[in-house]
């Protein structure tokens, strides 16, 4: 499916559970690969960015057997993986990519190469690479970019303080002091979605954290994991923002993920008068667990800035569309990040939405929004980017008239379930 019609919805309405998380299912792959004995891992994502981690895994001599939505992974350790015999395709993933960097620089004297596609090979990989030369890495990018090439090295742990507020560079440097002699301290200036630590944690990684920094200390084996992964917070933005903005929309949304570093989007619709009632099921899991029920609301606008955008980074360009449905000018700042995410998400979801008639006005760090703008369907394009593809639908079901998205295919990275889940509670499209 490369181009779909929206049409304007009917009543949002329903009961739905979402695809499994993708940064934690990359996460238990990965810790599973390292794990010495066999795990499982259930509702998964089966999503391409996801399949390209089990593909790298696999070619590293990962035993990964996938039954229904099921994984099971037999780890060899930590010094397991093998020496592939051809370049790693992480396809569209800069995940992969990056968590794998971390993790594959203490892996002695082997050698590895990382690729992807067009579009991952255009994202920067230097904001990994250099703080883990520091702990000794020999990694080389092609002028900051993939191919990446990395040569296992035994590497001395430090104390780094990073510059992006990002949770993939956190993680590959974590994963650097597990191989690492001496221990590892990362100090950032946001706090970052944190699934690596806690998913360390449970498998018996001693790791000691406040808000702002994490210490790690190097192991010699990991746990295997149990583990159910929750729905992605980040795929059930979507419906959500879509119950939100749509006339007498009453939806409840379960076993979803409610990691705390996660659920900025939810504080942000609350800000702006959204009616949300989060009931949290299970708080000692190693990730919290609950439902949420959502209602149509009233919107405000609102001033969003500082450790809030870190907390809902993937859901800024929803915020976006939310905000022209909200009464005054929203104004998002501090979201620079979002111009090195798949697509540049300041500009691609600022263009699209204009072209429905939203006023927005891009800015260096994020936008400037004047709602409340009617929206008219016409011709859009997703620019390849999965969270810009499903932003536009869900405007396609609020616009009058007829929405065509262009290169709607990419939605299956993260969300494969994606238009069966929104056509259950009422959205309609051909
Ligand atoms: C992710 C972290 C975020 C997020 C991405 C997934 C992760 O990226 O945008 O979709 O799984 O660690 P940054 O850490 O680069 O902000």
């Amino acid at each position: 499916m490369s181009r779909i019609t929206v049409f304007p919805s009917k009543k949002i309405t329903g009961e739905i559970s979402v695809d499994g998380d993708k940064s934690i299912t990359h996460r238990a792959i990965m810790h599973a690969g390292l794990a010495t004995g066999t795990s499982s891992v259930t509702h998964f994502l089966n999503g391409n960015d996801c399949q390209a981690t089990i593909n790298c895994m696999r070619g590293m001599g990962v035993e990964i057997v996938e039954e229904n939505e099921q994984l099971t992974i037999t780890g060899h350790g930590l010094n397991g993986l093998k020496q592939p015999s051809k370049s790693l395709d992480c396809g569209r993933s800069g995940t992969t990519m990056r968590l794998l960097m971390g993790l594959l620089c203490g892996m002695d004297q082997k050698k590895f190469v990382l690729d992807g596609d067009t579009q991952l090979q255009k994202r920067p990989m230097e904001r990994v690479a250099k703080p883990l030369r520091k702990f000794g890495a020999t990694i080389n990018t092609s002028n900051g970019t993939a191919p990446v090439e990395i040569i296992g090295t035994q590497l001395h742990g430090k104390e780094i303080k990073l510059d992006v507020p990002s949770a993939q560079v956190k993680s590959a440097l974590i994963y650097a002091g597990l191989y690492a002699q001496g221990n590892t301290v990362i100090t950032q200036f946001a706090p970052t979605r944190d699934h690596t630590e806690r998913m360390l944690s449970a498998q018996g990684v001693s790791i000691v954290r406040d808000v702002y920094s994490v210490k790690v200390t190097p192991t010699q084996k990991l746990a295997p994991i149990e583990m159910v992964i929750p729905g992605d917070i980040s795929s059930a933005a979507f419906p959500i923002a879509a119950a939100v903005i749509s006339p007498q929309a009453e939806l409840t949304i379960r076993d979803v993920g409610l990691n705390d570093s996660r659920t900025g989007l939810i504080d942000i619709l609350v800000r702006m008068g959204a009616k949300i009632k989060i009931d949290v099921i299970d708080k000692q899991a190693i990730e919290p667990i609950g439902n949420l029920f959502i209602q149509d609301s009233a919107l405000n606008a609102i001033e969003l800035g500082g450790d809030m955008i870190v907390r809902a980074i993937d859901e800024i360009p929803l915020v976006a569309l939310l905000a022209t449905q909200a009464n005054g000018k929203t104004v998002i700042r501090d979201a620079a990040e979002l111009r090195v995410k798949e697509t540049d998400r300041i500009q691609s979801i600022s263009e699209e939405l204009n072209k429905l008639g939203a006023q927005i006005e891009a800015t260096p760090d994020g936008m400037i929004i004047q709602g409340p703008t009617p929206l008219k369907g016409t011709l859009v394009d997703s620019h390849g980017d999965h969270r810009i593809a499903m932003a536009l639908f869900i405007a396609g079901c609020i616009a009058d008239g007829q929405t065509t998205i262009n290169h709607f295919e990419c939605v299956t990275d993260s969300f494969p379930g994606f238009t069966d889940i929104m056509a259950s509670i009422g959205a309609l499209y051909e």
